[in-house]
């Protein structure tokens, strides 16, 4: 087994009566989606890529080889959906890597750390942006491409690389007149939605990851959620979601035992919060890193305000592992775990914090992933997108606009002074 939900305690507490009308609930919900015909329905694009072949994308991968051979740097310019699925991806599974993303915040400590490294090394840029209006992708792409400029002259045109919307948008207009190579974001794939589109499989393809077994694992996570399948992780997720929410649980924490894919955390955070929480409605979706968070917010977690339930995510088997040595002189008094590796005082850690929290009121459920790889990692990826979706549609929420996103940028564009078109 590459993923499977572990919700045995969710079925302690709720009645079996309650469970199936939460259930058929969540397959009406799949049928919407699968069948195109629920709110949003024009942008379920996302559901067709695990399908692409690699041949399709042939562009995208010259040039994301290109890049991985040159031993070059990578700059990924975007915010939102359009850097946190190649950040969670790259970061999870190659934390050594060549890509460098900024753009996703106005830190000028963060430009000014990123533009001395540019000095020194070479790069390419990858600016992306759906709309290609974005404030902060498009002042760090400014930016950025004045050094491109400086240091590259005439060979700058090819050093940068424009993934944005096939016909509109200031980014595009840019690129054409610039004569900078351009990938396209598919109009009915949202920016959420899109790590299988260019916007995250450039980075991907030249970071060095393995393309077949990212589209591979995508597939599995596709295949998995199929209607007919009666072990379907989604369904079962979105139906756990619902009923807790329901019940009054209002958030929903992402506890990774993990420290690794922390981003896996802030990728599915921008995916449930822009995807379920309007109208009044939506679990909030939060994060913690463990075993490090038990030392801060775990206090909460076990004691504080009941409106809360617990998702882990707990890595099965690890490749790399170390064991803890033996010391004659005991001073620490940790030879008990002289013959043990580490991942397996985690693996205890995790069962004990997962009771200790269920004791506390705290419900619970887990995603085992077998082994950390790209098959393994997609495959989760497409079944939380699709759990999104159904738990989107069970509370009578599109999960594919985000209308509140505006709110911010018309007063930020009010104390800017920004000139009204
Ligand atoms: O998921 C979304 O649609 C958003 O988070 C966008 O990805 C984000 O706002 C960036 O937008 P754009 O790609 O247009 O710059």
């Amino acid at each position: 087994m590459s993923i499977k939900i572990d919700d045995s305690r969710l079925t302690e507490i709720f009645k079996e009566k309650e469970l199936n009308i939460f259930r058929e609930k969540t397959v009406e919900s799949l049928n919407l989606l699968l069948n195109r015909s629920g709110a949003g329905n024009e942008f379920l694009g996302w559901l067709d890529l695990p399908n692409q072949s690699i041949d399709e994308l042939d562009d995208l991968v010259k040039v994301g080889n290109e890049i991985k051979e040159s031993n070059d740097l990578l700059v990924c310019i975007g915010i939102g959906g359009s850097y946190l699925g190649a950040k969670a991806v790259i970061s999870s599974l190659l934390p050594k890597n060549n890509i460098r993303f900024i753009g996703h915040h106005l830190s000028p400590l963060e430009m000014s750390y990123l533009l001395d490294e540019l000095k020194e090394n070479d790069f390419y840029v990858n600016v992306i942006s759906k709309s290609g209006t974005t404030t902060e992708p498009g002042i760090a792409f400014r930016i950025i491409r004045d050094l491109v400029e400086k240091k590259y002259g005439k060979e700058s045109k090819n050093r940068i690389i424009v993934t944005t919307d096939p016909e509109k948008g200031a980014l595009k207009q840019l690129a054409d007149q610039k004569g900078y190579r351009k990938f396209v974001i598919p109009n009915n794939v949202g920016g959420r939605f899109s790590v299988l589109t260019a916007v995250g499989l450039l980075p991907i393809i030249s970071a060095g990851l393995n393309l077949e077994s990212i589209l591979n694992g995508a597939k599995r996570g596709l295949e998995k959620s199929s209607l007919d399948n009666e072990e379907n992780i989604a369904i079962k997720y979105a139906r756990n979601r619902s009923i807790l929410y329901s019940s009054g649980k209002k958030i929903e924490i992402l506890a990774s035992m993990e420290p690794q894919i922390h981003f896996i955390a802030e990728w599915w955070k921008q995916l449930y919060g822009e995807s379920e929480g309007k109208n009044g409605k939506g679990i909030f979706p939060a994060s913690v890193d463990f075993t490090t968070d038990l030392h801060s917010l775990g206090q909460l977690i076990q004691d504080g305000e009941r409106n809360l339930f617990e998702t882990f995510l707990v890595i099965d088997n690890y490749s790399d592992d170390i064991q803890i040595p033996y010391d004659s002189e005991n001073l620490d008094g940790l030879n008990y775990l002289s013959d043990k590796k580490i991942s397996f005082v985690n693996k205890k850690a995790y069962q004990g914090t997962r009771n200790a929290h269920e004791d506390g009121n705290v419900p619970t459920s887990t995603f085992h992933i077998a082994e950390l790889n790209e098959e393994n990692l997609m495959e989760l990826l497409v079944i939380f997108e699709i759990g999104i979706a159904l738990s989107a549609y069970n509370i009578g929420v599109n999960p594919f606009n985000q209308p509140g996103v505006e709110a911010y940028k018309s007063n930020m564009f009010e104390l800017l002074g920004k000139p009204k078109v």
